[in-house]
């Protein structure tokens, strides 16, 4: 088994007897790109707040890289950066001095300011003044000050938030690289799975306050039903015969449609239909798409 870098077991906050983050199991493995998705209010920031020790938990306990948070948390978050809410800067010093600010007190060699700004490419643009920039280049300088200290994981609350498709791609593909090209670890937030489809190897959804689904995207995809769509010459006494065989089904627009039936019963159907007299135009398996299967999951209680 890989090295888990955060380990939650039945963490729990509760807001005057409210829960809004209800016995989370998380697991965030070395060198995972880690999409912790969920509606808005489902407790997202909560927990990363959590993590990051800046509130107390209610229950539960949190480990991160085999520590104990908040016991060791000195120790712990000497290794984390974090981009929490909008980060504020002084607007109108530069982006090399507002990062300057924050390097004398992690203590770090100045090279690293230039190095963090190539990362995020603000390098063409580090000497102008930060209250000229766009919401997405204040984001970067956010992820460029979080990456400061040399951090081994990295966690972003809704990076992308506010922003415009382009600035989605850039925090995208900045993120991206940070397992391989730095060895970084990463938590990011997101309440669109989109965001997360083309970048996260791993997604936890809460919703409510609950985890229910915590594995690969992949197997996310897996998990769903798919459709299978018959297109028939006579779809009434069709569907008359699919009944017959026991399949549960409907029929729209000359298209009859069937959940989840498999292999054997397809082929099973169509060798009935064809002894009936019946031409058959099309077979198709409609696969729901990620972000109907994610509407699925946040809209319904339970699993997939
Ligand atoms: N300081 C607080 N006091 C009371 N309720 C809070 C507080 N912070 C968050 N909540 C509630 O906890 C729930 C989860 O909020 P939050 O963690 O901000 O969700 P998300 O980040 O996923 O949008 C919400 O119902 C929110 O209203
Ligand atoms: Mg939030």
């Amino acid at each position: 088994m890989s090295e888990m870098i955060i380990q939650t077991k039945g963490l729990t906050k509760t807001y005057r007897g409210r829960m809004a983050v209800d016995h989370l199991d998380l697991e965030i493995a070395k060198g995972d790109i880690y999409g912790f998705l969920g509606p808005n209010g489902a407790g997202k920031t909560t927990t990363i707040r959590m993590l990051l020790g800046l509130i107390q938990p209610t229950s539960g306990s949190i480990r991160i890289f085999n520590r104990d948070m908040p016991k060791d948390k000195l120790e712990i978050l000497r290794h984390v950066g974090s981009l929490v809410e909008s980060p504020s800067y002084y607007g109108h010093l530069s982006a090399i001095d507002n990062l300057e600010a924050i390097r004398r007190i992690l203590q770090v060699p100045k090279s690293r300011i230039h190095e963090v700004l190539e990362i995020v490419s603000l390098t063409s643009e580090a000497r102008r003044p930060v209250k000229g920039f766009s919401l997405g280049m204040k984001q970067r300088l956010g992820i460029a000050a979080a990456l400061l200290g040399s951090p081994d994981l990295l966690i972003l609350d809704e990076p992308t938030n506010g922003l415009d498709p382009s600035g989605i791609h850039e925090i995208r593909e900045l993120i991206k690289h940070m397992p391989e090209q730095y060895g970084i670890t990463v938590l990011v937030s997101s309440h669109l799975l989109g965001e997360m489809e083309l970048m996260a190897s791993k997604v936890g959804i809460i919703r409510e306050g609950q985890l229910v689904f915590q594995d690969t995207i992949d197997n996310l995809r897996l998990r769903s039903t798919h459709n299978m769509e018959l297109v028939v010459s006579e779809p009434d006494s069709a569907m008359w015969i699919a009944r017959d065989l026991g399949a549960s089904g409907t029929a729209e627009n000359g298209i009859l449609s069937f959940p989840g039936m498999v292999d054997a019963q397809v082929a099973h159907l169509v060798k009935r239909l064809v002894e009936n007299g019946h031409d058959i135009y099309r077979v198709e398996q409609k696969k729901k798409s990620l972000e109907d299967i994610f509407m699925q999951v946040i809209g319904e209680r339970g699993q997939v």
